[in-house]
This record gives C-alpha cells, structure tokens and sequence, in this order.
C-alpha cells in the first residue's frame, strides 16, 4: 500500500459540484446552486480572514445587480451602495460629467468593493449551511473526462481527503490549479500585455465626488471611493516601476498635478501595489467536467470594472446549467456554456481595451505616438458632445448590451 492510499482512511465523499475557490465567482457559484437546492463542497486554500480582506474592484454592474435580484440575493450581498450615476473625466484639468444612464429601466449598479460582496456572500452561504472548507491545502483534480471526477486536498490538520462529484468548478482565479489540471492542447490563451503599468495606492482620504478619471501629459491617473472616508488611487507608471520608488510625498505630488487639483488633500497611506495591465482569454472554457469560471478562465484589463463582473455573469449561467442538468436532464446550457460565456467575455475585453487605450493614448504620447493620442482625443470629444456615445457607453458600463449567441441575442 502506498502512504498516499494508506493516509486516505476515510471512503471518499460525495457531492454535486466540488467549487475550487472562494473569490467571486466561486461564492456565487455555492450560493447559486445551494438555492436551486443542488449540493456542493467549496474549497478554499486560504484561511477565511485572508479572504475577506483581498481588496479589488468596487462595482457592481446593473446586469449583475439584476441577476443577482433574480435569485432574490441583491440586497443581502450587495448594500445600497448606489451612486448618483455620473463619472467624471477630467481631460488637462478641464471637467466632462457622463451619465452611466443606460435608459433601459431597471436597477442601476451599485458600489460594492469586492471584499464586502466577498464577506456578504460567504456570511449568506454559511447562514444557510452552506459547505465552505478554509485552507484547503494541495487540492487536486483526477478523471475529468470521465463520469464522476474525484477532488483530492489536505485539510489544515493534514488529513488528506477525497470528494467524488458530477462537475467541477474551477474558480480559483489565473494562478489556481483548475487551468493548469486540463491537459496541454485543450485551451488556445489569448493573450495581451499593454504595457503598462499601474501603481494603486489605498489611503485614508476623503473621497472624489464622482468616479474619476484623469488624463493628463504626465500618464493616467484615477480616484475612486472606497467607503466614506476612504480611497483608492491609480497612477500610470513603467510597468517593472516598483512601489519602494513612489514614497508617499511623490504619490500625493503625482496626483495632484495629474489630477489638476492643488487642493487634493491626502491622508494616510495603507497599501501600495505595482501591476501590469493586461488581457486574457482562455478558450474553451470547459474540459469534459471541469467548468472554469470568473479569472481562472479570463482576465480583463481594469478599466471599466469588467472582471469581477465577468465573474459573477459566468457563475450565473454554471449554476443555471447545473441546475437545468440536475433537475430537468436537459443539458443545454452546459454544452452551450463556454461559447456562451466567451461571447460576453470578447465584449467586455473589447470594451476595456477601448477604454484603456483611449485613456491613456490621450494624455500620453510617448508610447503609442502623437497620431494614437489624435485618435484617442477625438473619441473623448465624441463621448463628451454626442448623446449616442454617452448611451453606447452607458450601455456597455452596465452589461448591457446584447451580444449575440448563435441565432439569437442576449
Ligand atoms: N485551491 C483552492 N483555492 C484556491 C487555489 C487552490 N489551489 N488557488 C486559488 N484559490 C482561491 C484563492 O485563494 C481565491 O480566494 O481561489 C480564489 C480565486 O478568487 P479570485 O482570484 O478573486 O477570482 P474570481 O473569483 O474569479 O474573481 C474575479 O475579478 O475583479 C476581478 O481579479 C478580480 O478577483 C477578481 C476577479
């Protein structure tokens, strides 16, 4: 007998779904399928402090507000974080207000940082006897393409443990192991790297009136809200710039001059983080049981607030697919999920990578050239004159927009 079969004592579990991951798009997954009454196991390898606390994006779209209204989950995970719905561009120090009014009625999306839905979402799944395993240590995934896959992990106090199941899903973000567990060939990754980098820093600042974006000779920056009294900044900068060369007298001086406000008070500084801005999609989006989910399929450049969303729209056609699967033998929605999925994903991307480009190309012309920021410019005017732009936009912002799938659009 091996040590490995000899240290498996107990006889495996069994279960419905095993989600690896409980970001976003694993903790909607749980809470989805334990509301249409389908069994699962979460595993996280993290402890569930760690978890709450992994700061990221703020908002919520107005397509997943009502997906999750749908499920009747809104407003236990959400709050009312609303806004008065007005993003502020500010173009060399001059300001442009813009709607997120996509005139079709309906919620309009929230602000919601990702730790708080994270919190809300586990604190829900657990309240209802949801099972959720914390540092879930080595979990691996065998017999993918057949019947019943089996999950392998090791439990805090070492124990190793094994669940059969009928689906996998991996929502364990583009470091976790679901990808790296589907065979070499399976997946095309298509890959872009914008080079660019961003400086985030996280302070005890008052926060803008409005969403902000600032374009400006000296590189892009942004200030959001994140709460009453707190903020968060970006500031472009080289993307292998590291957070020990921006002490925090540089920081609030960047912003200043980026944001053309001499007045902008700082406060004091709590994290500070260097990343690179870039795009990814892994197509399929499936390997015989194994779904992949949320970042662990795709990753989306920053601006417009499209990768937790992306998350949360994923998880919404798993679970309905599970569902439909268990309940009423119909597996549509399952063959159909990757193709599905991916159609809103090139969406997005193409919406954040317009956004990225137009953003940083207008103020800064040492990268891309004077005739890009050209461009780049006259898609802002565009955007500042014309009510049609302001609606495309709009539209796009909330996820709303129709994308088509295959005959139809949705
Ligand atoms: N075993 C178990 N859990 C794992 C493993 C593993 N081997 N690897 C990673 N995880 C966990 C991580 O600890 C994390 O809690 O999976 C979770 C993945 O969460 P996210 O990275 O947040 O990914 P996702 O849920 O897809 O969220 C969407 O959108 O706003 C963007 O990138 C942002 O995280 C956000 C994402």
């Amino acid at each position: 007998m091996t040590e490995t079969t000899a240290e498996l004592r107990e006889s495996p579990e069994s279960t419905t779904v095993v989600v690896i991951g409980a970001g976003p798009a694993g903790l909607t997954v749980a809470n989805l399928l334990r509301r249409s009454g389908i069994d699962c196991v979460v595993l996280e390898r993290r402890t569930r402090e760690r978890v709450a606390q992994r700061q990221r994006a703020g908002i919520v779209e107005a397509r997943a507000v009502r997906m999750f209204d749908s499920w009747g989950l809104a407003d236990q995970v959400l709050g009312s974080g609303t806004y008065d719905g007005l993003l502020e561009f500010r173009v060399d120090g001059e300001s442009h207000l813009v709607s997120d009014d996509h005139g079709s009625g309906g919620p309009r999306a929230r602000l919601c940082p990702q730790q708080v839905l994270v919190q809300k979402l586990t604190a829900v799944y657990l309240a209802e006897g949801g099972d959720l395993r914390f540092e879930a240590a080595d979990v691996s995934l065998h017999d993918l393409a057949g019947d019943r896959p089996t999950v392998r992990y090791r439990t805090a106090d070492g124990a190793l443990r094994s669940i059969n199941c009928a689906f996998v899903a991996g929502c364990d973000g583009d470091h976790g192991i679901s990808r790296a567990a589907v065979p070499d060939g399976v997946l095309t990754a298509h890959a872009f790297d914008h080079g660019i980098g961003w400086l985030t820093v996280l302070a005890d600042a008052p926060p803008p009136a409005h969403p902000l974006f600032a374009v400006s000779p000296h590189g892009f920056a942004a200030h959001f809200a994140r709460g009453p009294h707190a903020s968060r900044y970006y500031l472009q900068c080289p993307p292998d710039d590291h957070p020990g060369a921006w002490p925090d007298s540089r920081v609030w001086d960047a912003l200043r001059t980026r944001l053309a406000d001499v007045a902008l008070l700082p406060g004091p500084i709590t994290d500070r983080e260097i990343f690179r801005l870039r795009s990814l999609v892994h197509d399929p989006m499936q390997y015989g049981r194994l779904f992949l989910v949320g970042d662990a399929a795709h990753i989306v450049s920053p601006l417009g607030g499209k990768g937790m969303n992306l998350a949360l729209y994923d998880a919404d056609l798993f679970a309905r697919a599970v569902r439909d699967s268990i309940r009423d033998h119909d597996d549509t929605g399952l063959r159909s999920y990757s193709q599905r999925c991916l159609r809103r994903v090139w969406n997005d991307q193409e919406f954040s990578h317009w956004l990225t480009r137009t953003l940083h190309e207008a103020g800064d012309d040492t990268q891309s050239g004077s005739f890009q920021r050209g461009l780049a410019r006259a898609r802002l005017d565009r955007l500042f004159t014309s009510r049609n732009a302001v609606r495309a936009f709009a539209e796009l912002m909330a996820g709303l927009n129709p994308v088509r799938h295959g005959s139809d659009f949705e």
